[in-house]
């Protein structure tokens, strides 16, 4: 059996395999808490039902111990567990191993330490929640864009070029030649969409981020969907209801998860479709609108903008906080994005690039535009980012024969997961985190 599925076992005689979670000593009665990677159950030794030297080894069982247990599953209203109402009361239990002292304890430890002892902090019942979620957001990603006539095509992680900015490149020795990890798949994505119409890529990515905060990885999971035909607003259609799927997924599967993380569901429940749009003009008079407001000079500090800045976090929490849902924001200063952007129509300086900012301070968690299609322009902006136009020939090309009108964008996993599961530091939201000072374990 397993644990996850306890409930439909009442009254039978089941076999767990697992660990011990914890143990609590009454004497003649033992409490084991019992993990197998499913869930967690409470199983009961009872001197009286147990050969002693069973017993003994029950009573002496360490932390993380292997085990196997046979027994009874009972209903209990009281049993604690992951599904909890049920507990197993043991008729035979075998040892697989006894754990050493294991260094990772039911009281609280500082995050140094536990990020040191990830390879075993992925046991804990926190993580085993953010995990399972993540598990869920990524099959919800590839289902949903499945189902709505999206192929997966693969680009590739070794790449001659930047895909996005040339400050943030992880640059490796490929054969005397230098090449990049790449940083988005979006160019091949584009290739791909000619091919194929609506594509979708998904795999890590990597960007050399000099700053420490909680919002960013120096590899991260990320989705990017790339449409032929599409315009800024059928992006935006799309997203929102991609991103509502995603979470009302969530919501669904795993009410457990979230009451084990005490993620406040409720602002999760609203998450659907149509989210707010406002244009990056608007964002920064609002930005001056609250700014009239606020006394705090630090905070005014911050906050302050004029139009062409980019967005920084405090930027995006407070603008976010105007609305019950995630904001898109569109039209971004062209000095600000990535060189393959659409300008506006008449107006060089602004872009037809949108991103989404979740709710409750978590940020972009999408950014994406419409791109050039236009040869000579793209050529012109190739020139700008200052890498060798040779190793952009192919991207070129794709003006050349047959250019469309297209969009496409990237949404990361990782804060994805952190929004939705409601974590103060995206480190937890993926199972190895590489960060600017860490990549052990
Ligand atoms: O906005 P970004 O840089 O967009 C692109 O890479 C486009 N080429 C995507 C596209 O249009 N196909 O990144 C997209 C998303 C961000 O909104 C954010 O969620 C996430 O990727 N992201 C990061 N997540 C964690 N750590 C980092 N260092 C991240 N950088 C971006
Ligand atoms: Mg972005």
């Amino acid at each position: 059996m397993q644990i996850g599925d306890i409930a439909q076992h009442d009254g039978q005689e089941v076999t767990v395999r697992g660990w011990l979670y914890n143990r609590t000593d009454k004497g003649r009665l033992q409490f084991l808490l019992v993990r197998d990677g499913t869930g967690i159950a409470q199983c009961v030794a009872f001197k009286k039902e147990l050969p002693p030297e069973v017993f003994e080894i029950a009573q002496e069982l360490t932390q993380e111990s292997s085990i196997m247990i046979t027994g009874t599953v009972r209903a209990d209203d009281r049993a604690p567990g992951h599904p909890g109402g049920f507990e197993i009361g043991i008729t035979h239990l075998e040892l697989i191993q006894m754990a050493d002292e294991y260094p990772i304890q039911p009281k609280e430890h500082g995050v140094e330490f536990l990020m040191d002892n990830r390879h075993l902090w992925v046991r804990s019942l926190r993580q085993w929640a953010i995990l399972r979620i993540r598990g869920t957001i990524i099959n919800t990603i590839r289902n949903w864009l499945d189902e709505h006539g999206y192929l997966l095509v693969d680009t590739p992680i070794l790449t001659p070029a930047a895909g996005e900015n040339t400050t943030t490149l992880f640059e490796i020795d490929y054969y005397g030649e230098p090449a990049y990890l790449a940083q988005t798949g979006q160019l091949y994505n584009e290739a791909n969409m000619a091919a194929f119409g609506k594509v979708y890529c998904f795999g890590p990515t990597f960007r050399a981020e000099k700053s420490k905060t909680r919002r960013h990885l120096m590899e991260f999971w990320m989705v990017e969907p790339e449409m032929a035909f599409f315009s800024l607003e059928d992006l935006m259609d799309m997203e929102e209801q991609f991103i509502s799927a995603i979470v009302q997924t969530v919501l669904e599967k795993h009410r457990m998860e979230l009451d084990i993380l005490e993620r406040d569901t409720s602002r999760l429940e609203n998450i659907v479709p149509p989210f707010p749009r406002i244009s990056y003009d608007e964002a920064v008079e609002r930005l001056k609108q609250r700014l009239e407001e606020i006394d705090d000079p630090e905070r005014k500090a911050e906050l302050a903008i004029t139009w062409g800045d980019d967005f920084g976090s405090p930027h995006e929490t407070e603008l976010a906080e105007m609305f019950d849902r995630p904001v898109f924001v569109y039209n971004y200063p062209t000095a600000a994005k990535a060189f393959y952007m659409q300008p506006v129509e008449g107006r060089p300086e602004a872009c037809r690039s949108v991103d989404l900012l979740a709710p409750e301070g978590y940020g972009e968690i999408t950014g994406g535009s419409e791109r050039i299609y236009d040869p000579e322009l793209l050529k012109e902006r190739v020139d700008e980012i200052g890498i060798d136009p040779e190793n952009y020939a192919w991207y070129l090309d794709l003006r050349r024969f047959g250019t469309v009108p297209h969009a496409g964008f990237g949404l990361g996993v990782e804060r994805t997961v952190a929004w939705i599961c409601g974590l103060p530091h995206i480190r937890e939201t993926i199972p190895y985190a590489r960060m600017l000072n860490r990549f052990y374990p």
